[in-house]
């Protein structure tokens, strides 16, 4: 498929999705998250692809915030228009049933910080800068950071990002959760090709209840989400997958799980 912001490349089991506006440091813009959109169905239809990576193109950066070229002149309704295509595009990630991992190149400032959040894993690279600058432009965030950043770091640094506008660098980011480690910037595309390889050549199936269970379990109190657990726990023993896994281990041999529609 074509796009015209973004790049996509399939390797094997592996997608990378790289946000291509570096001039702009890969600011989004309507046409970015619509193809962000597309890209991302077209991912959701391809049981071939069992994990994502998502990045920005250039040296400097992952993603610097929405557009604020574009941005600058919209009317209320149109920004709220704006607000929600890019929520459904974090919303599209988040709930993509197979695990995505940004590799955070540089700047992840307001939505790609939004966008970072939107992923299941953060690596970053040593030159990574995240923010939500929103306040400092007379805006909030728009992309659900106000929502995901308290849910993934707590409230109290969520406060004090959202409302300072601060930039932290990726050393601090990781002390406070933001990002899962940082590595050094040249051996951050390899670093996540190999978490994402380690994540493709466990069970597909598996793998895709288990973010399941994260996602839709920590909304749910205590009591319901165990039970929601042990319904996908259960549902795991329908596949062939749970059974070639543990054939394997008594066998003591790899599990080869080949096929994605068992
Ligand atoms: N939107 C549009 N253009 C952007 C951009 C953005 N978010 N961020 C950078 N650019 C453009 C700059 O305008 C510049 O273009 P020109 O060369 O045509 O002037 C180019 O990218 C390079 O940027 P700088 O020259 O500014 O690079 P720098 O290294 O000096 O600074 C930076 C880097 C600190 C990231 C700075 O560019 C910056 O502060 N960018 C804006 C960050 C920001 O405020 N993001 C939040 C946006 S609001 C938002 O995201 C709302 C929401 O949640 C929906």
């Amino acid at each position: 498929m074509d796009y015209e912001t973004i790049l996509f490349e399939k390797d094997g089991a592996i997608a990378t999705v790289t946000i291509n506006r570096p001039k702009v440091l890969n600011a989004l813009n309507r046409a970015t998250l619509e193809d962000l959109d597309r890209c991302f169905q077209a991912i959701a239809d391809d049981p071939a692809i069992r994990v994502v990576i998502l990045t920005g193109a250039g040296e400097k950066s992952f993603v610097a915030g929405a557009d604020i070229a574009y941005m600058q002149h919209l009317n209320p309704l149109q920004a709220r228009e704006f607000a929600t295509l890019g929520q459904k595009v974090m919303n599209a990630i988040e709930q993509l049933d197979r695990p995505v991992i940004a590799a955070v190149n540089g700047f992840a400032l307001g939505g790609g910080c939004e966008l970072a959040l939107a992923c299941d894993i953060r690596i970053a690279g040593e030159n990574a800068r995240f923010g939500q600058p929103e306040v400092g432009l007379g805006v909030i965030p728009g992309f659900a950071g106000t929502q995901r950043l308290p849910r993934l770091i707590g409230k109290g640094y969520a406060c004090e990002l959202l409302f300072s506008g601060d930039i932290i660098d990726a050393g601090e980011a990781a002390r406070i959760g933001l990002v899962n480690r940082t590595v050094p910037r040249e051996q951050l595309m390899s670093s996540c090709r190999e978490m994402a390889g380690r994540i493709a050549a466990r069970g597909p199936i598996a793998v895709r209840l288990c973010k399941d269970a994260v996602n839709n379990g920590i909304e749910m109190d205590l009591g319901r989400a165990c039970r929601y657990e042990a319904d996908l726990f259960a549902m795991c023993f329908s596949s062939p997958q749970q059974q070639e896994g543990m054939k394997a281990f008594t066998e003591k041999r790899p599990p080869l799980f080949d096929s994605d529609k068992d």
